[in-house]
């Protein structure tokens, strides 16, 4: 018996499709994308601009060059935080940011660009009163995390984005744990960029991930990487036709077509129902484990206030103890430690032991559920 909770750090089983669509990838399509003629990479073009479209129909946005692939969400945070920001610039950041944020700023303060955290409460709500005051010295940028990876815990985008779109804030979204699962509508919430990874709550394969834009906010970005993109190859200038600006280099195309398979997964099954499955799952761990003694639930204690994630602090034990125990006697794959998001833990208080972290799929079972709190009770008792 082997049990996967660590959806939240990469989702795992992959939908059948989408392992078909890698292989078909690498099986039957010859040639570089957007360099190579012949009639089955021309093909692959349209499929290509439908996932494109899907992308950014997700975000409720109709335009498919304004889809950039990339590695991860950490690659694209790091396009749009090095890519925007200039020497002296201020940045608003809140606390419960991962370190793809936290880094890239960090790397750039040497330059003088300076950030300004936001404290968020221990529901993950972000102070409207502190950002609102950062917010009218009109700093350059700011980047939100949309679901705390460390809880689960849902932003309250809505209002945070009403109030930058108020000050005319660019406001760029961290959709790592939310992308697809949660509605986002990047036109009414007047917001810059959404970036997002393919390997999580898309369904796709590791190392493909990307960034949304808004039309003005893609003209003032500047790409990260430069080279060739297969377009105007006769001027030593990056082209800045979209999406070729942002995409040198040969694509990640089992990584597309992956992340496509999984789109259409999504698709099918529907966002609400996936993610009614999965807290239902979550609901049925926190119900099961509630009543322990010296277990803290970290974050918002009420599920639908969170995705399908429970963190939990064993308060008079050990998290790694508890964590490697599940593994090793149980075969129950969690997270453990600070989950690359150290300033969150401080926020929630958890720093410098950080938690054991629960995450479900569309693929759990009750039963996995079931014998996961059984191992938590056995575990607790030794
Ligand atoms: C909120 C958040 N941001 C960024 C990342 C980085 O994701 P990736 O490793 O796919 O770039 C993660 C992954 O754990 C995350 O949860």
């Amino acid at each position: 018996m082997s049990i996967y909770l660590d959806n939240g750090a990469t989702s795992y089983p992959k939908p059948p499709e989408v392992v078909a669509a890698v292989t078909d990838a690498l099986t039957n399509y010859p040639g570089s994308l957007g360099r190579s003629h012949s009639k089955t990479m021309s093909q692959l073009e349209h499929r290509l601009y439908d996932i494109r479209m899907a992308i950014a129909n997700l975000f409720k946005m109709n335009n498919a060059d304004h889809v950039v692939f990339t590695r991860n969400v950490t690659e694209s945070l790091n396009l749009v935080i090095q890519g925007f920001l200039e020497p002296g610039d201020e940045v608003v950041i809140s606390s419960l940011e991962h370190n793809a944020v936290v880094r890239p700023l960090e790397a750039l303060k040497h330059l003088g660009v300076q950030t300004i955290i936001i404290p968020n409460d221990h529901h993950g709500q972000i102070d409207m009163e502190q950002l609102e005051k950062v917010l009218k010295t009109l700093p350059k940028l700011m980047v939100i995390n949309h679901v705390s990876n460390v809880t689960g815990d849902i932003q309250n985008l809505e209002a945070v984005a009403e109030l930058a779109a108020q000050y005319e804030v660019p406001l760029v979204v961290d959709a790592a744990q939310s992308a697809g699962i949660l509605p986002v509508d990047m036109l009414a919430l007047s917001l810059s960029a959404v970036a997002f990874t393919g390997h999580k709550t898309l369904m796709g394969p590791q190392g493909i991930g990307g960034l949304v834009l808004s039309k003005p906010f893609a003209k003032r970005l500047r790409p990260l990487v430069y080279g060739g993109t297969g377009s105007l190859s006769e001027y030593f200038e990056q082209p800045t036709l979209m999406p070729d600006k942002f995409e040198s280099g040969t694509q990640n195309l089992p990584g597309i077509l992956g992340l496509g398979a999984g789109i259409d997964f999504l698709r099918r099954i529907t966002p609400e129902v996936i993610l009614e499955h999965e807290r239902k799952l979550i609901s049925l761990l926190q119900a099961g484990v509630s009543n322990l003694s010296h277990i803290r639930i970290i974050g918002n204690p009420d599920s639908h206030k969170r995705l399908g994630v429970l963190s939990l602090d064993f308060s008079q034990d050990d998290n790694s103890r508890i964590a490697h125990a599940l593994s090793k006697n149980y075969e129950i794959a969690t997270r453990v430690g600070l989950h690359c998001a150290p300033l969150a833990h401080k926020s929630y208080g958890t720093f410098s032991s950080g938690t054991v972290r629960f995450s479900t799929s569309y693929f759990n079972t009750e039963e996995d559920i079931l014998n996961t709190i059984k191992a938590i009770n056995e575990i607790i008792k030794d």
